[in-house]
């Protein structure tokens, strides 16, 4: 079925040089790109985007990492698309994710207490629909 998913490069990939590579990925797979745009996130988005995770313990962290520079937030399109998408991620550990994959690849975790792995993408159709008017309101 086609679905929509959020896709988000992190400020790792940015500051890597990695945006051109992971749209490429996207492209290539046969997803279309429908929006896309560069922001700083502010803690106030990043803490209605990480509802979940607001009381964990890396949370301080990924709110510092999230917020050292710009992201490319990205909405896109496909058959599948959500769960393919992470598939394309691998695991959130770049140290286990699979070679092959975004992670497995370009990945290096050198700031292990906020897991610095590149890319976010949605974890379901639900997610989607809100990250996506979250990120696009
Ligand atoms: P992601 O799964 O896209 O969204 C939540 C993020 O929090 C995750 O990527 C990592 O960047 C970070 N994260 C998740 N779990 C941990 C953890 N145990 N330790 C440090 N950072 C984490």
């Amino acid at each position: 079925m086609t679905e929509q998913t959020f896709i988000m490069v992190k400020p790792d990939g940015v500051l890597r040089g990695k945006i051109g590579d992971i749209i490429m990925r996207i492209e290539n797979k046969g997803y279309r790109i429908v929006a896309m745009k560069m922001l700083t996130p502010t803690a106030e988005l990043l803490a209605q985007h990480y509802a979940e995770h607001v009381n964990k313990p890396f949370y301080p962290a990924l709110v510092d990492y999230m917020t050292s520079g710009p992201v490319v937030a990205i909405i896109a399109e496909g058959e599948q698309v959500v769960a393919g998408w992470r598939h394309m991620m691998g695991e959130t550990n770049p140290t286990l994710a699979n070679p092959g994959t975004i992670r497995g690849d370009f990945g290096r975790e050198w700031q292990a207490e906020a897991m610095m792995n590149l890319v976010h993408g949605s974890d379901s159709v639900a997610s989607a629909q809100r990250e996506i008017n979250l990120w696009f309101a």
